[in-house]
């Protein structure tokens, strides 16, 4: 079970190389259904993506997309959550339609919905995925605790959408946008490594020297929920894209 890596010369070349796969995808499927990822790692494919709308023609307005996660606990239109976020790097310049857009955010009609709510809230989202006949395409990164989404250390393969607490890490690695740990959300929704796992193809991105190691251990482990990372390896078509600083 070993996993395509793809090394580029550079974090821009990379970017570049999945943004033209994601391109081509949409150029044969307008409707295209994309897995999206927030983060450092991804913005750069969001503006090449946004890059090619503008001056290439790129029609991205049919596209379906599914988030991979959303915090819990601040407000539906709060700028800190992720949807704010992919609204104002993505969705907007690149012309996306946001009622193609789904986030798992506990959220129905602007209300946040209540924790005896999520059950449902969460079969719809996976339902949703499946009503639009899955995900083509997944864009990921890795944390610093090997998650993938936020399937923290100890999530299973088996795993579906749902709400989970913050690993500590993930909590220190939010603090500065959300202004000091303590303002940082102890829980948050997220897709499942078994929903991720269904998607056709998997795109897993890393760069940096900060990365390395998290490479390698991805690379190196047997699927392992101390390492969630590793069960992307089982997947047919998942390929690693690195630049050199990231490669092992
Ligand atoms: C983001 C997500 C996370 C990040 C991971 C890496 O939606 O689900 O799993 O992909 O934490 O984050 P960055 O890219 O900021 O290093």
């Amino acid at each position: 079970m070993s996993m395509h890596v793809d090394v580029f010369e550079s974090r821009g070349a990379a970017e570049r190389a999945v943004a033209a796969e994601i391109a081509a995808l949409v150029r044969r499927r307008p409707d295209a259904v994309l897995g999206l990822a927030t983060g450092n790692t991804p913005t750069g494919v969001y503006a090449e993506l946004v890059r090619l709308h503008r001056e290439d023609g790129l029609d991205l307005s049919r596209v379906r997309t599914f988030n991979l996660d959303e915090y819990c606990g601040i407000a539906p239109r709060d700028p800190r959550t992720f949807r704010a976020w992919m609204e104002q790097v993505f969705f907007g310049p690149a012309g996306i339609a946001l009622a193609n857009t789904h986030f798992p955010d506990g959220v129905e009609h602007g209300r946040a919905l209540h924790l005896e709510e999520l059950p449902r809230h969460v079969e719809a989202f996976e339902r949703a995925i499946q009503a639009v006949g899955g995900i083509d395409l997944q864009l990921l990164g890795i944390g610093r605790n090997g998650h993938v989404g936020f399937n923290e250390p100890g999530s299973t393969r088996a795993s579906r959408t749902r709400r989970v607490e913050l690993h500590a890490w993930t909590r220190e690695d939010a603090a500065k946008s959300f202004g000091g740990l303590e303002h940082v959300p102890t829980h948050a929704i997220t897709m499942g490594v078994a929903t991720i796992l269904e998607a056709r193809a998997l795109r897993v991105l890393a760069f940096g020297a900060a990365k390395r190691a998290l490479v390698a251990r991805t690379l190196a482990s047997e699927p392992d929920p101390a390492w969630p990372a590793s069960y992307l390896r089982a997947h047919a078509d998942a390929r690693l894209v690195v630049d050199r600083d990231a490669s092992v």
